[in-house]
């Protein structure tokens, strides 16, 4: 991650942290730009004595809110939440997502819908015009039927690959023991469709385009300042 992209990621992260006050419950995010926010939301519970109670969206995310002296509750305890906070990988005019870079984009999509608000925290570079030409989308997969899930996809007009571990033989396992396959689109133009197909598929888990969830898009620049997008009305 260059200079630039840390100083909008903090900032994103900072303002995230600012719209949170004693007594909410929250969705805590993954990935390094959501890592900013746990981290300013950190500073705020040490320095100010804030008090919130959180839902992790991975093992990552708890370690870090731990961490941070985040306390962790779960959907059993905490079903319903104040705002959920979690960066993406690109988000379309209508608020349409691609998250799940680091494979959580299950767990991150039920916290987001437990959420009254669902704030995305990007660098410019994550918005787009159309979703899928430069990132994947991806799909978590019970491991046995990962080649016929691969024929849907090919027979999407995606290029596939499972998702391959580092530092590690074999697929990347996600945090609920499932594989993740990369669909390489030219292009989502049809999120709705892709989106229907993939979770009538059987051994499908879950996906990484998130319709209808994102509230607010703050996005952060590199001179430090941030841009508050409101959802677009339909
Ligand atoms: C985690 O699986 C992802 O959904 C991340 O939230 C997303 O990929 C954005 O990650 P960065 O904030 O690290 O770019």
């Amino acid at each position: 991650m260059s200079d630039l992209q840390a100083a909008a990621k903090k900032a994103v992260g900072e303002h995230v942290a600012s719209m949170i006050s004693s007594g909410m419950t929250l969705g805590v995010g993954t990935g390094s730009t959501a890592a900013m926010a746990i981290e300013a939301l950190g500073h705020r519970i040490r320095e100010e004595g804030l008090q919130v109670k959180g839902v992790a969206t991975s093992f990552a995310a708890e370690r870090l809110a731990r961490q941070h002296g985040i306390q962790l509750s779960t959907l059993d305890e905490t079903p319903d939440l104040d705002l959920a906070f979690d960066g993406a990988d690109e988000v379309d005019p209508a608020f349409v997502l691609i998250k799940g870079r680091g494979a959580a984009q299950t767990r991150e999509k039920i916290v987001a819908s437990r959420a009254r608000q669902f704030i995305v925290l990007v660098d410019e570079s994550k918005i787009v015009d159309e979703l899928g030409h430069r990132m994947p989308l991806p799909v978590e997969v019970v491991p046995m039927a990962v080649t016929p899930v691969m024929q849907v996809l090919h027979a999407l007009g995606a290029t596939v690959e499972i998702r391959m571990g580092m530092k590690k033989d074999g697929p990347v396992v996600s945090d609920q023991g499932m594989w993740i396959v990369d669909a390489m689109f030219n292009g989502i133009s049809n999120p709705e469709h892709v989106n229907d197909m993939l979770l009538k598929t059987p051994g499908v888990v879950d996906h990484g385009l998130f319709i209808g969830l994102a509230t607010t898009v703050l996005v952060g620049r590199s001179d430090g300042s941030v841009q508050v997008l409101d959802r677009p009305t339909a």
